[in-house]
């Protein structure tokens, strides 16, 4: 049986995990909006990555016998300068998710509650995807900020190599 304190901190987990999904669909709306239906469905496929880890520690505090409670979502941003804004601030939501993710294992490591870590473990891999592939977007922003278009197209040709 999962301890109150520990119950208490996934269910806020949980709430900010379905605030990024909602930021990322804010995100996609945005990308439609400016006919960028690449950009758009990054962002769609984020939404539902962010719904798929919400609905890990949902699964989670179930399978312990904890209580899910569900809080409110608040509005999230809805327009960005440019793309390159937008993905800063994915970082950024990134950075802050992966703290949130740490103060958590920290938790669960002075409660001696190994299951959680267990579960955490694979979300502190996860985050250092989440903050890689938001760096990589920016640094390929950058580089069409500053003309380097034909670089980045041969960067996606080169990345296509099967073997
Ligand atoms: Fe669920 Fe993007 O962190």
């Amino acid at each position: 049986m999962i301890t109150k304190t520990m119950q208490e901190a996934i269910n806020n987990q949980i709430n900010k995990e379905m605030s990024s999904s909602y930021l990322y669909l804010s995100m996609a709306a945005y990308f439609e909006e400016k006919h960028l239906s690449g950009f758009a469905h990054w962002m769609r496929l984020q939404t539902n990555e962010e719904n798929q880890h919400a609905m890990k520690f949902y699964d989670f505090l179930v399978e312990r016998g904890g209580r899910v409670s569900l809080g409110a979502i608040a509005a999230p941003k809805g327009d960005w300068t440019n793309s390159l804004e937008a993905f800063h601030q994915v970082l950024e939501h990134e950075e802050m998710i992966s703290a949130s993710i740490n103060e958590l294992y920290e938790l669960a490591q002075k409660e001696k509650d190994y299951p959680t870590q267990i579960l955490l473990q694979w979300f502190i891999s996860e985050q250092v995807e989440e903050e890689k592939n938001a760096a990589d977007i920016i640094q390929q922003l950058k580089m069409i900020d500053a003309h380097d278009t034909a670089v980045l197209l041969l960067d996606k040709q080169l990345g296509k190599r099967g073997g």
